[in-house]
């Protein structure tokens, strides 16, 4: 699995700490920024993550800053990024199973390192369970491409 990792100022030490945990645990993780304590966007690291893994270069994302919205609502304005906001375990899981989620957004202002590599840990290794799932997420998917 190939990850790709993107942070403003706010979330730069938790990226550096998971680009880390990735490489400890064997998975492939390029870390594109921004990577200093400089006052960026998050939308000038989000919005290049989230296309770099639309467009197949990555299979997945995580993307960090203050509080994981900016950059959550960056990604999401990707076609064919869906890309949950989580701050807890049980959600991880849930949202690969459900939604196939395909980018994680963390606030890095609103968990410690610990938790967040539990959850990049618990994303990671989630399944996508299909079935009625599938359904809904293809619903999404369509109305995204019908550009309603
Ligand atoms: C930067 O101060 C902060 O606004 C940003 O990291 C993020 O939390 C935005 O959603």
């Amino acid at each position: 699995m190939k990850v790709v990792l993107a942070s403003d100022h706010g979330g730069f030490e938790l990226a550096s700490e998971i680009e880390a945990f990735l490489k400890e645990r064997g998975i492939e993780v390029d870390n594109i920024g921004c990577g200093c304590p400089d006052s960026v966007d998050y939308s000038d690291y989000g919005i290049p993550a989230a296309e770099k893994v639309a467009e197949g270069e990555y299979d997945r994302g995580i993307v960090i800053c203050g509080t994981g919205i900016g950059m959550s609502i960056a990604a999401n304005k990707v076609r064919g990024i869906r890309c949950a906001l989580v701050h807890d375990v049980y959600t991880a899981r849930v949202t690969r199973e459900h939604n196939d989620s395909n980018v994680l957004a963390m606030g890095a202002r609103v968990i410690g390192v610990d938790l967040a590599k539990e959850i990049v840990k618990t994303w990671i290794g989630g399944q996508f369970e299909g079935g009625r799932h599938a359904r809904r997420i293809e619903k999404v998917m369509d109305y995204e491409s019908n550009e309603n």
